[in-house]
């Protein structure tokens, strides 16, 4: 059970109460936080979606996300590797912004982990046959037959995105007060500061 401050006092609260956030998001599946959106630069465009969180390092500040080696954001991030993660959950009343790079992992130590780390279930959809994002006819053509495949043959089209992030901003909402703060690691320096909601 996620427990957090009903009021916010010190910035040291609202970060520690921000990384609860992401640690929880990831095994519990009815957080807002667990599919939060990702944004990146596809040329000169903002592109967003909403992903799954699959694991959160604190320490490294580094979130792992799953994702077809073939969709368009493993292309555009490997040209400009900025990227942004949002989510807002209305029962925490709680909104995170962090702002960071991505770097890729294709068939190397980091895919294979992540790969064996995965469900059954999750890893059915990298066996379709065509890329994500193709335009096509029949959708129905392309229903994935968990019964008649061979899930590991998945693997080759399976990536991992690691978004580091190195500012995070913290939004509050509450009537009696809102509260923001903004905590940015210069190097390893951390600089937090109070902002104007
Ligand atoms: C609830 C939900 C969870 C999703 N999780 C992921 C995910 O973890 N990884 C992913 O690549 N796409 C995920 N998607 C699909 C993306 O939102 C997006 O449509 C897809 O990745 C193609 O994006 P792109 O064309 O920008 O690469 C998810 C979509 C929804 C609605």
């Amino acid at each position: 059970m996620l427990k957090l401050p009903e009021h916010y006092e010190t910035l040291e609260e609202t970060l520690e109460a921000s990384i609860k956030v992401l640690e929880n998001a990831v095994e519990n599946r009815r957080s807002l936080f667990h599919t939060p959106v990702l944004s990146t630069f596809s040329d000169s465009k903002i592109n967003s979606r909403v992903i799954v969180l699959r694991a959160f390092d604190p320490e490294k500040r580094i979130l792992r996300i799953h994702s077809d080696s073939r969709s368009r954001k493993i292309k555009d991030v490997s040209e400009n590797s900025d990227a942004t993660l949002l989510g807002y959950d209305p029962g925490l009343k709680i909104q995170l912004k962090l702002h960071g790079s991505i770097d890729t992992h294709y068939q190397d130590n980091i895919a294979d982990l992540a790969w064996r780390d995965s469900q059954e279930m999750s890893k059915v959809c990298y066996s379709i046959s065509e890329s994500p994002g193709k335009e096509i006819d029949d959708p129905g053509k392309y229903d994935v037959d968990s019964e008649n495949i061979n899930i590991d043959e998945g693997y080759k089209n399976f990536a991992v995105i690691n978004f580091h992030f190195n500012s995070l901003e913290f939004l509050y909402l509450r009537s009696s007060g809102h509260r923001r703060s903004i905590h940015v690691w210069e190097t390893e320096e951390l600089r937090s500061n109070w902002m104007v909601p």
